[in-house]
């Protein structure tokens, strides 16, 4: 039996990645793929040193769960099969591994997000993993 297709939609709560996580969501059901929606907590490396098992890592993951439930309930009206993940780190980096882990046919992100400096063609977690990832990425405007 041939694998099933996974999408991975990365999500930073703007307004662009819900758009993102739109095309993402008609495309999993245009393919009857799985739908991924990542939300990245970014934790600088200096702090992430200290992000042991206790509360403030427990605090971060419920922060970004809390960002991902932004847009749950346009999941659930579209019936499409999804998994909500929240990774802590540099957000580019968790991007492309994560998209690696579930062997993802196509990743799906915002030309800009949350910073929305218009000085690059795209923002600079977008060209990341346009650089770093060699699956194939939608770039949603
Ligand atoms: N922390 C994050 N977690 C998940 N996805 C992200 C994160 N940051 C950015 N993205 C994705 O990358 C896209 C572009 O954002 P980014 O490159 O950070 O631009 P900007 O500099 O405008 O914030 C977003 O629309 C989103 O799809
Ligand atoms: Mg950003």
């Amino acid at each position: 039996m041939s694998q099933e297709r996974a999408i991975l939609v990365a999500y930073d709560g703007s307004e662009i990645a819900r758009r993102a996580v739109s095309w993402a969501i008609q495309l999993a059901k245009a393919l009857g793929a799985k739908l991924y929606v990542l939300y990245v907590v970014n934790v600088p490396p200096e702090v992430r040193a200290f992000l042991t098992a206790g509360t403030i890592l427990n605090e971060a993951l419920k922060s970004g769960m809390k960002v991902l439930e932004q847009i749950k309930p346009d999941l659930d009206k579209e019936g499409v099969r999804y998994d909500l993940v929240v990774e802590i780190g540099d957000p580019g980096e968790k991007i492309v591994e994560f998209a690696d882990k579930i062997n993802a046919d196509l990743i799906v992100m915002g030309h800009r997000g949350l910073s929305g400096i218009k000085k690059l063609l795209v923002g600079s977690v977008c060209d990341k993993v346009i650089k770093c990832s060699n699956r194939p990425v939608l770039v949603v405007k």
